[in-house]
């Protein structure tokens, strides 16, 4: 078990496939990219699969997010779902990709094993999406939803992040759109996790903004907390449901207190937050001819560790010096 010292178990694994992207959203990424991590340093196939395994089979976890960067980067994912499917117990697996590439991977992803997706999509328009991701693949986009939902990766989840001047009238639309399409609507502050160390509270758009704006159009209800467990959205039913429509509201509204997370980086390294200030080596333990058995000590070392949370709002706040994609969104 992955228990840390404030009773917190960590059931929910994230792991990060690599750290590159084929998108530059303004909030990830400069223009020309990151220094990206050279080959020898990422996890092979046979290294994820392994601590996959340990995590599933010494320690517990029962939910596996494939993240990146861009998680469909990763030549062999497929491959990779296929072989966690077969361990036992089978994890629950899913993955959270831009959606390019889905179109052509969405159906042997679903019979290797995966079981729905979520899709960060920002803006219905093709426009705003060229400004906020600085590439024209608004389109592809749109067809790796559909390919999914069409697949049964589903429920199909959309993230949102609403950037000022950008796309913060756009929520309305978003939801009119997604609810049509069938799609559950997620809407996410924006954390300090950007490279350039540029992000503001003050420039923020808050879950109250986000929920203020869709009020104007809908009527929405709580779904209520019992629901939630550990999940980071809020939900709210959208004009009296089956519909719902969600916030994860990680600055204004940090859910620290219930989070089951426990994450791998593309390198191998265990990050028991996003905001940690601290990595174990995994990858070091398990090329040092480490058994399963001290890795699985190790990890449960590092989670008890653990730091009560993020305490973004504090006045102590640090940004940590790994950005989202490096971590892991
Ligand atoms: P579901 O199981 O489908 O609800 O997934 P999820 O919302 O946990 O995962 P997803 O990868 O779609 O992440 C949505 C947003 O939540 C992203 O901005 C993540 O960075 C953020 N997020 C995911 N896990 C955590 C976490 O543990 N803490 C915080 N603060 N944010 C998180
Ligand atoms: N804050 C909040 N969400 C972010 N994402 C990327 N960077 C940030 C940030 N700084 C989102 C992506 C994607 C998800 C994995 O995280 O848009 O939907
Ligand atoms: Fe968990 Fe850290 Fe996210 Fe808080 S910020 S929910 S502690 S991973």
């Amino acid at each position: 078990m992955l228990l840390d010292t404030y009773g917190r178990v960590a059931t929910d694994l994230r792991v990060s496939l690599t750290d590159r992207c084929n998108l530059r959203c303004t909030y990830c990424m400069p223009e020309e990219g990151l220094q990206w991590l050279a080959k020898p340093e990422l996890l092979t196939d046979d290294e994820i699969v392994r601590l996959v395994g340990i995590a599933v089979t010494e320690l517990g976890v029962t939910e596996v997010r494939f993240t990146g960067g861009e998680p469909l980067l990763r030549p062999g994912l497929t491959g990779i779902v296929e072989r966690c499917a077969a361990l036992t117990p089978r994890p629950r697996m899913s993955l959270t990709t831009n959606g390019i590439g889905l179109e052509r991977t969405a159906a042997a992803l679903r019979a290797a094993g995966l079981d729905r997706v979520n899709v960060s999509l920002d803006t219905l328009s093709a426009e705003t999406f060229q400004r906020m991701t600085r590439r024209k693949r608004h389109a592809d986009v749109l067809r790796g939803l559909a390919a999914a939902r069409a697949a049964g990766l589903t429920p199909v989840k959309v993230n949102a992040v609403l950037m000022p001047g950008l796309n913060d009238q756009e929520a309305p639309d978003l939801l009119a759109w997604a609810l049509d399409e069938g799609y559950e609507l997620r809407f996410i502050e924006q954390m300090p996790l950007d490279p350039q160390h540029g992000w503001q509270r003050d420039g923020m758009i808050t879950a109250g903004d986000i929920l203020a704006s869709l009020r104007a159009r809908f009527r929405l209800t709580p779904e209520g907390e019992d629901k939630r467990g550990s999940a980071p959205a809020e939900r709210w039913l959208v004009d009296g449901g089956p519909q719902r429509v969600g916030v994860i509201a990680s600055v204004t509204r940090p859910f620290c207190r219930t989070c089951n997370r426990t994450r791998l980086t593309a390198d191998g390294q265990v990050r028991t937050c996003l905001f940690a200030e601290e990595e174990s080596d995994l990858r070091g333990a398990l090329r040092a001819g480490g058994t399963d058995a001290e890795v699985a000590e190790l990890w449960r070392k590092a989670m008890w560790g653990k730091k009560a949370g993020a305490g973004i709002d504090d006045p102590s706040f640090v940004q940590p010096q790994r950005p989202m994609s490096a971590i892991g969104g």
